[in-house]
């Protein structure tokens, strides 16, 4: 059997993902979210709110007696408040850079602690955007908590290299513009906040936003063939091997 980790697995990319898991019958898939939205009996639910570190420094992987394959996935994540700064609520910008930072580095560092010499191959999947590398009007935390995790993944990856530790990888894929709650939030923000709306709206009206169960395709497919891409980086809105 393997394990997959998922975090955010209450809508979107992430319960899309762990459901085509599931339903290969190849995988035990442990969800960590809020909210429990899926129901089978190799699917494990913690319900866990990533924001608060409090709640999430208590976390600890299971112990996995054998396994062929160990993955966590970050995938978790807000936009937080689409605001200037000056005009975001103190306790949304603390938030989002729990959730969208501090979570998935807590997480890579413990599941790394767990499962350092287990047997099996590990793989470690963060989250990324294309706002990691563009500066976005009223996504001030989102983009620089997203910059910041490509950095973390990429400090991670040198690390591996440098310890000569062979059955870890590191990626850090962008999904690209994908039909989730997200994506909806975007398009219910302040046009005086927010300069792009219009443009995300067309994303939706034109049919240009990637299905989550497409995405999930493709991030099993990194799961399933890791040695298949080369590169730490992956964009899925490109050619997918970048
Ligand atoms: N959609 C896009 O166009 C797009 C583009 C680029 C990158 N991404 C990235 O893709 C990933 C998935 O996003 P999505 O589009 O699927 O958005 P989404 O549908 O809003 O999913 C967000 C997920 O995060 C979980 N979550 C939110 N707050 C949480 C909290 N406090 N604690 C624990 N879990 C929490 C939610 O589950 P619960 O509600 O159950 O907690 C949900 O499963 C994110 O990393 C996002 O940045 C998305």
């Amino acid at each position: 059997m393997n394990f997959v980790y998922i975090t955010g697995t209450g809508s979107g990319i992430g319960k899309a993902l762990a459901e085509r898991l599931l339903d290969t019958g190849k995988y035990k898939v442990i969800g960590i979210s809020r909210h429990q939205r899926i129901e089978h009996p190799h699917y494990l639910h913690i319900a866990l709110d990533l924001s608060k570190p409090r709640l999430f420094k208590k976390f600890r992987f299971e112990h996995i007696s054998k396994a062929a394959k160990i993955v966590l996935v970050n995938n978790a994540a807000t936009l937080g408040e689409v605001k200037h700064v000056g005009r975001v609520k103190p306790h949304s910008i603390v938030a989002g850079y729990h959730l969208n930072l501090v979570a998935p580095a807590f997480l890579s560092n413990e599941f790394l602690r767990s499962y350092r010499n287990h047997e099996a191959q590990k793989l470690i999947i963060n989250i990324s955007s294309g706002a990691a590398f563009a500066a976005i009007e009223s996504w001030s935390v989102y983009c620089s908590s997203k910059a910041g995790l490509e950095m973390f993944s990429a400090v991670l990856e040198e690390e591996l290299k440098m310890d000569g530790v062979s059955d870890t990888r590191v990626f850090s894929v962008s999904p690209g513009v994908v039909d989730t709650p997200m994506q909806a939030r975007i398009r219910e923000a302040d046009p005086a906040e927010f300069h792009l709306l219009d443009q995300f709206k067309k994303y939706k009206e034109e049919g240009l936003l990637a299905d989550p169960a497409d995405v999930a395709a493709r991030l099993e497919n990194i799961i399933e063939f890791p040695g298949e891409y080369p590169s730490r980086t992956i964009r899925l809105d490109v050619d997918g091997r970048s």
